[in-house]
């Protein structure tokens, strides 16, 4: 549990964080299976990483909550929260909808090879109904998600595996036709038919470029996907080995994490992720923005005389660019896009490479979700 820390506590805390940092990424190689049996890790996890990944999966909740089909607006929704770790997911669906007017009974099954895991997860989310109105429970089931699909049949209007995936075949070569497979199988008998499935991975090139796959895996499996993507073809970003899709929203981390990244180096300034949200209907966020949209899928590239960004819509992943003697008050807003921002256009210059902004051209930025 979080509490007030002396400054030596908090520098004990600041190296496991270090630990926990480099295992998941530098050193993912040799990450072990069972790391959070070890408790200096696990509290590293619930001080540093619970925070920004309870904040994310909220971020995919409104996307799907923006849908004209009302598609989180059950009496009852029934969450799957695979390799649920501290129970991050869960406590982000729990503010979600505590903070909101529709507040759906709540019937949360959570999954875990970690008993340490299932136990904190379960505290968590009780402290966390101690103090809202919501109406939850919560079911802990000790297995791996490889075994999953031996649970009792249910049918969940949310699945969740959030930051489990990339750990899942980790070390197995054909691991993203197995995590494929896993998750089709699993979406099959446990994902209710309007249903939805969240996925969320690191935003490190090797562990977003395998949900890519995984997620063309899963198109050609039949799932259609909801978003982030507006291509419904095979991803762009996989053909070249350099490219890879992640999100990274603006982000005020509180106090814990920003004294901690003062000890550690490490910066949780913005919310870097990847993502995939699948459903087996074939509602997307086209239904929300119209058909012309496009997803900003970088920073934007700034140079001499022009500010350029790799947008991605139906006709792939191309480069779109602004010349700055093109500026106008209807086009203006390019120059604020950001990472992750769908956006319109009327009148824009296709010349097949890239498109092109005129001063004819309207940029419409959608709400960001
Ligand atoms: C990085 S943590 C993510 C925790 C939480 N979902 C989050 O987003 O913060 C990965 C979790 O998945 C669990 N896990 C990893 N491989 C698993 C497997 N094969 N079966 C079940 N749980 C697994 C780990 O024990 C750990 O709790």
């Amino acid at each position: 549990m979080i509490h007030a820390r002396s400054h030596d506590e908090l520098k004990a805390l600041a190296a496991d964080v270090i630990r926990l940092s480099r295992l998941l990424t530098r050193e993912r190689e040799s990450l072990p299976a069972a790391y959070l049996k070890d408790r200096g890790l696990r509290e590293a996890y619930e001080a540093y990483y619970l925070p920004p990944n309870l904040v994310k999966i909220q971020a995919l909740l409104r996307e799907l909550a923006a849908h004209p089909g009302k598609l989180l607006d059950k009496d009852t929704l029934r969450v799957l929260d695979l390799g649920c770790g501290p129970g991050t997911a869960m406590l982000g669906v729990l503010e979600f909808f505590s903070a909101g007017k529709k507040r759906p009974r709540i019937e949360f099954t959570a999954v875990d090879h970690i008993a340490e895991n299932l136990k904190m997860a379960g505290e968590l989310v009780t402290k966390f109904k101690s103090t809202s109105d919501l109406d939850a429970s919560l079911k802990t089931i000790r297995s791996t998600i490889e075994q999953a699909p031996h649970l009792p049949e249910t049918a969940f209007d949310l699945i969740i595996f959030s930051n489990v995936l990339n750990e899942i075949f980790i070390h197995d070569e054909a691991r993203i036709a197995k995590r494929t497979a896993l998750v089709a199988d699993l979406l099959n008998r446990f994902l209710a038919d309007d249903g939805s499935c969240i996925i969320i991975e690191p935003a490190l090139r090797e562990t977003a470029r395998d949900l890519l796959a995984v997620r063309n895996g899963l198109v050609d499996a039949g799932f259609p996907i909801y978003a982030p993507c507006l291509c419904h073809a095979a991803c762009p970003a996989l053909a070249n080995p350099k490219d890879w899709c992640h999100e990274d929203i603006p982000w005020d981390p509180p106090e814990l994490i920003q004294e901690l990244d003062k000890l550690t180096k490490l910066r949780k300034d913005s919310l870097k992720f990847s993502y995939l949200i699948v459903r087996k209907d074939a509602k997307t966020l086209r239904d929300v923005h119209g058909e012309h949209v496009f997803r900003v899928v970088s920073e934007p590239l700034v140079s001499k005389g022009k500010i350029e960004f790799y947008i991605c819509g139906e006709a792939g992943r191309k480069l779109i660019t602004r010349q700055d003697k093109d500026e106008t008050p209807g086009n203006d807003v390019f120059g604020r896009l950001r990472r992750g921002d769908v956006v319109g256009f009327e009148n824009l210059i296709d010349e097949g490479r890239r498109y092109k902004i005129s001063k004819e051209t309207q940029v419409n930025r959608r709400t960001r979700t």
